[in-house]
């Protein structure tokens, strides 16, 4: 080793007696069979974040094995670790929720033990950015590692992907062209493989974002879970934490600088990204001291093109773009809007590693800037009266006639209240008008769950109706297509003007001047906020993490972390 490394000897137990605590942690190590000098290498922890209730992780024993392989023969002591870990479709009320929970648990396991460098191992939604924001807060060398996308299915002929297939088919259902049956035999098709999403939704997304920001060995963030090359990457993967350790560096500090969130916001953008991926960015910007501007955002989103042929924009699938190159095409095509200075994982710059990237072929998934699938990013942010803090629409996933729309409002004041009301053949309701829900935010669901899709009332969906406004102060799942506007902020549990809206006001859209409106006199507003109260406590929300989350959980634009845990704010500011 050219650095010196603690190993073992780091952090050592509060005994009082240096020697002693070394010898009884040896002493214990010894018991799993280790030698001496295997004990004297540098340690590299894995973050293990296998878990029965997270089929996206279902190959994480395997890459778990090819990690320490790749840690063994660089000279490196492999010591996995549990964390705990999130299933997008596992938890109530949504792995929103947990994110935080996950991050503090991640980096408080890594401050704790000895380590001198961590392979974080995650991919379902939540799991990668929790995991990219505990890294950024302890701050050791630190090298992400995703589970990988599964490959497509195939249901009569038909290609299809979660989950962007999985909405479509239960629209179809719910419309009544799809029975009970053949809904059923859809839903062992849909995802053949373990593996993420396999379309840009959120997970695709944080892949992606996560190489650019250079915190992943460079091409890692297409290969598809089921792949041999994804052990492969494992196994160098640890490998190159190894040799982290060796050069003493790079830190996440010295990678998630303001040029490698602006080329992550960049990417997130070209690739017609998940809107949650605005919301992770900015929680591990945080992390470091950096706020997102996002008015410079919705200019880089007006700059920036997409690219991406990928559902829910596009047609293809991850395994798709991992065959036409993965993120390196992207990247070239978007290389003189980079920072290729910028600082990756392997001690080398992003432009270095795409100069050592293979050359290219020709493909289709990536398109080239002169003949993009938009010509501008995916993500819009919003202004206007009922979104004074911002909203977002991801405008490359809408019904395009809808970007600019007025119509009357149906207000519901929770999710339980979409549930119980939205089917009601006596709901009052046409094509045309506009779905708000609202007490959907970080602390008002709580936890922020991905409900902006408002499913289409069934009589209208059995009309053919398949998209409509809709707006509220929820997430979105990544995957998800519809003219969806999200992340209200402030939102209507802390009083937000969401929460003054009343069924019938008129409301307009105007994404091209970037405004959501209520069209109601501030004189009638003014009347409604001094009548405003605030919704009922939540269940259980006296105590445990319910409480710590209510208490210190921020609004959308900090990326929902909590106050806490945020880093000494820098002055600096991304996009730059
Ligand atoms: Fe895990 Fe989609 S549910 S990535």
């Amino acid at each position: 080793m050219k650095k010196k490394a603690d190993g073992l000897k780091g952090k050592l137990t509060a005994y009082g007696d240096a020697g002693f605590s070394y010898f009884l942690r040896k002493s214990f190590t010894k018991s799993l069979g280790y030698h001496d000098d295997e004990l004297a290498r540098p340690v590299v922890g894995i973050a293990n974040t296998g878990s029965g209730l997270v089929s996206c992780h279902g190959t994480v024993p395997q890459l778990i094995e090819a990690v320490k392989r790749g840690v063994t023969a660089a000279g490196g002591l492999p010591l996995d670790f549990p964390t705990i870990s999130l299933g997008e479709p596992f938890l109530t009320p949504s792995s929103m929720l947990f994110r935080n929970l996950m991050a503090i648990d991640t980096e408080e396991m890594i401050r704790a033990h000895p380590m001198d460098a961590v392979v974080l191992i995650g991919g379902c939604d939540k799991t990668v950015p929790a995991q990219l924001m505990a890294a950024a807060s302890v701050d050791i060398p630190a090298i992400a590692l995703v589970t990988g996308p599964m490959m497509t299915g195939s249901y009569k002929g038909e290609r299809l992907g979660a989950c962007t297939d999985c909405r479509r088919m239960w629209g179809e259902h719910r419309g009544g062209r799809i029975d009970e049956d053949e809904i059923d035999e859809i839903s062992g098709r849909l995802m053949p493989t373990s593996g993420t999403c396999m379309v840009m939704g959120t997970a695709s997304t944080m892949a992606c974002v996560t190489e650019t920001l250079g915190m992943m060995l460079p091409g890692g963030a297409a290969i598809p879970a089921v792949h041999s090359d994804r052990l492969r990457n494992a196994s160098a993967t640890g490998a190159a934490a190894v040799a982290m350790i060796e050069r003493g560096g790079p830190r996440p500090s010295e990678i998630i600088t303001p040029a490698a969130i602006t080329n992550a916001l960049r990417v997130l953008l070209a690739i017609g990204g998940s809107t949650n991926g605005l919301i992770h960015l900015a929680a591990i910007a945080g992390r470091v001291g950096i706020e997102i501007d996002y008015e410079a955002f919705d200019r880089l989103g007006r700059e920036t093109p997409v690219l991406v042929d990928l559902k829910p924009s596009g047609q293809h699938y991850m395994e798709d773009l991992n065959k036409a190159g993965g993120l390196a095409p992207i990247l070239r095509e978007l290389a003189s809007l980079l920072d290729l200075d910028c600082r990756t994982v392997t001690g080398r710059t992003l432009g270095e590693e795409l100069d050592a990237a293979a050359e290219p072929w020709p493909q289709e998934v990536v398109r080239p800037r002169d003949n993009p699938l938009c010509a501008e990013g995916g993500i819009a942010v919003l202004g206007g009266n009922l979104a004074p803090g911002g909203a977002i629409i991801k405008h490359s996933a809408v019904t395009p006639e809808l970007l600019t729309h007025e119509g009357r409002a149906v207000v519901f004041d929770s999710i339980h209240d979409v549930d119980r009301r939205i089917d009601d053949p006596a709901l009052d309701i046409k094509a045309d008008d506009v779905l708000v829900l609202r007490n959907a935010g970080p602390k008002g669901a709580p936890g922020m769950p991905e409900a902006g899709y408002i499913p289409i009332p069934k009589k209208l969906a059995a009309q053919g109706v398949k998209d409509m406004v809709r707006i509220s102060d929820a997430r979105m799942s990544g995957t998800a297509f519809g003219t969806i506007v999200l992340h209200c902020a402030p939102e209507a549990a802390i009083g937000g003007p969401l929460a003054l809206v009343q069924d019938g006001d008129r409301i307009r859209l105007d994404t091209p001047a970037r405004r959501l409106d209520l069209l109601v006199s501030d004189e009638e507003l003014e009347k409604r906020r001094a009548a405003w109260t605030p919704p009922a406590p939540h269940e259980g929300a006296e105590r445990g993490w319910l409480a710590m989350h209510l208490a210190h959980v921020q609004q959308a634009e900090k990326g929902c972390d909590f106050d806490i845990l945020a880093g000494k704010p820098s002055g600096k500011r991304a996009p730059i």
